[in-house]
This record gives structure tokens, sequence and C-alpha cells, in this order.
């Protein structure tokens, strides 16, 4: 979803991931002709229940994270990238004949706009893109339609105004994963060509899992399970604070016990429930194995999880790295964009809109 007509071409741009644990920001830059360099980035922690199921509950929460992390990023930019939860859009291919006209194409997409919205067409915003020929009718174009209740849109559009930056592009998070996806597919055999690849992003509240196929999405859907049921049960077990449990995870600052009677149920529990949600793909899917599973969000970097799920899916199993063909600047600790970089798969696909052609 690309407000494409207000977008210059390669002027640096923000990638804006809110998302439910922290607003993280990101923008690259071209180093040389061959190489894209991590400029600098930020990551602002959120309370709890300011983003609760893709909705803004705290913008005011969200406002002052917006801040800090663009403050932080000591930039000059202020236009932005940012995405929309899948969950708050629909989205439908249809097939337009080549020799359609712009009041043709125009007059169609309204009327699947019309159908695929649960309300009314003067709540929505939509937009619609040219994907490319259709493989089965060669005299059509294949596009993808994308509508999504507008108040969703104007939400973060006008959270990002409110700190003094500028939405020039609205996106949807599984696109940007997708985009995202480019860079990480460098660390595969064969640069993922003919695989099919489970990207597993883990986060606090949701694990969001979209499969890709030689670099198209083929399957994209959410589930409830995150790095907060974890925290949850830290603080449940040794009696602390939602935060304080939350700091001692990521610190791993906790008594000897955790990682036999809290951590390895709960990773036994996250390998369990990526092997379902890969069943409910297959099930789903003409499709019935997958090559490679890339393990991303902030729970990816927990140790050892890499191990449970190889082991226990009999698949092979990367942390995603979308950086690891990028240089870094003197800005950036090499070391920390290292371990927050599978927590940052979204805002990178969105900074990448900045090489997007015009
Ligand atoms: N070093 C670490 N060890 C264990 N867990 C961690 C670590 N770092 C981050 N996490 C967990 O990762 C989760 C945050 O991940 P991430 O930043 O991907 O979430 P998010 O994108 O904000 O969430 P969502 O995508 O659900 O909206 C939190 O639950 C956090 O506790
Ligand atoms: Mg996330």
């Amino acid at each position: 979803m690309q407000l494409s007509a207000l977008f210059r071409r390669d002027r640096p741009l923000i990638g804006v991931d809110i998302s439910s644990s922290a607003v993280k920001m990101l923008e690259l830059a071209q180093s040389s002709r061959d190489l894209r360099r991590v400029e600098r980035y930020a990551i602002a922690r959120l309370p709890r229940d300011a983003v609760s199921d893709g909705s803004i509950a705290k913008p005011e929460a969200v406002e002052a994270a917006m801040r800090e992390a663009w403050q932080t990023m000591q930039t000059r930019t202020r236009e932005v990238a940012l995405a929309l939860p899948s969950a708050a859009v629909i989205t439908k291919k249809i097939l337009l004949p080549k020799d359609a006209s712009e009041a043709d194409i125009e007059t169609r997409v309204m009327a699947e706009a019309n159908q695929m919205a649960p309300f009314p067409l003067d709540e929505v915003s939509l937009d619609w893109q040219i994907l490319g020929p259709a493989a089965q009718s060669p005299a059509d174009n294949e596009a993808l339609v994308v509508v999504s209740r507008r108040e969703r849109l104007e939400e973060r559009v006008a959270l990002a105004e409110a700190v003094g930056l500028k939405a020039v592009i609205v996106d949807v998070d599984s696109f940007a994963t997708l985009n995202a996806y480019e860079q990480m597919a460098h660390q595969l055999p064969e640069e993922g060509r003919g695989q099919t690849v489970a990207i597993i992003d883990i986060g606090a509240h949701a694990t969001h899992v979209s499969v890709v196929h030689d670099r198209e999405l083929v399957y994209q859907r959410e589930h409830a399970l995150g790095g907060h049921t974890l925290t949850q049960e830290i603080a449940r077990r040794y009696d602390l604070s939602q935060d304080d449990a939350e700091d001692a995870k990521r610190k791993g600052l906790l008594p000897d016990s955790y990682e036999s009677e809290v951590l390895q149920p709960f990773l036994d529990a996250l390998a369990l429930e990526i092997g379902r949600a890969l069943q409910l793909f297959f099930g789903a899917t003409a499709y019935n194995a997958i090559d490679h599973i890339l393990l991303a969000g902030g729970c990816a970097a927990i140790p050892g999880l890499d191990d449970i799920v190889h082991s226990r899916l009999q698949t092979s199993t990367l942390i995603a790295n979308p950086f690891a063909r990028m240089a870094v600047s003197s800005h950036v600790k090499a070391r920390q964009l290292a371990a927050d970089a599978p927590a940052l798969i979204v805002a990178c696909g969105l900074a990448l809109r900045r090489f997007d052609p015009a």
C-alpha cells in the first residue's frame, strides 16, 4: 500500500515499525553501487498495552516512543515509511486485461473493494498494484488490491505527524517482511531459489508466519503466542512485576532453576506451536514441505531456540539477519545490531522502500 505519487526515489527514508513491544526505526543508505549500509536505527520500548492486537490503544505512549526513537536516531530525515498490521487489511489478487484503460481499472478496483470491505467505501483506504503478467491468461495482468479501514491508516499517519514526521509510504507488515526477505535470502543456499522458506517472526504478543516460495509470499498468518507469555511466567514464578520480569529475561538475570523449569517448557511449547503453524500451512495450500525456517522477532534471540526448532521439526533453521550483506555505518554499534537484527525485519523491509524504482 504505497502512496507512491508522493514518494520521490532515493530520498532518505526511515522505516518505522510500530509493534506491540516497541517503536523501531531504521534508516538505510546506498554505500556503493552494490552495497547498502545500515545508517542508523533506534528501538524505543513501549509500555504494555500501548499497542494491542495491532491497534493503537494509548496514542500518547506511542507518540512519546516515536519521539524518543527519532531523537535517538540523530537524523534530519523526516520522511517515513509505516506499516499497517496484516490483520488490519484485506488483500485480493485480481486479473486486469493488459489493455485496460486507467478509467476501466479504477472502476474495476472500486467494484472489487466494495465487495472486499465489510464496511462502507467512504470509510475505506484503497490501493492497488499491478504485479505483472498473469501466468494462466496471457491477455491479463495480475494485480493486488488492498483495502483497510481508513481510520487504521489515519491513526498511524497522524502519530507520525504529531512528532514532526511525514508518512510518505504506508505499507503492510507482511509485505515489509517479504521485502526484507530479499536480503535474508542471501543467508540461504542458492539464495533460496526454488525453495520454500518459512519466516517465523516471534514477537511479544504474536508469532507472524510468512511462507515465501521463490520470493513470492504464498501464505501468511498470525498466531497468538509470543515472548510476553514467557515474561508472564517469569513474573508469576519469581514473584516479580511484569517490567522487572521483562528486564531480567532480556539480561539473563534469573535463578538457576529458570532454564530447566521455565525457559525449557516455553521453548518446547514454542517449537510445538511452530510445528502446528506449519501443519496449518500444509493443510491450507498445495505445499507439503518447508526447505528452511528463518527465525525472526525478539524471541529469535533466545539461546537454543534454533536448535530446538531444528531438532523437533527436522528442518534447516537459521536466525534471520537482513543485514548480513550490508555495511554498517560508524554511528551503529555492530554487535548490538547483530543482536537486534531479527527483531528489525519489518523496519528493514520498510526502510528498503527507499530503493524502489520510482
Ligand atoms: N535477549 C532476549 N531474550 C529473550 N527474549 C527476548 C530477548 N530480547 C527480546 N526478547 C523478547 O522478544 C519480544 C519482543 O520481540 P519483538 O521486538 O520482535 O516484538 P514486537 O515486534 O514488538 O511484537 P509483535 O510483532 O508481536 O507486535 C519480547 O517478548 C521480548 O521479551
Ligand atoms: Mg514484530
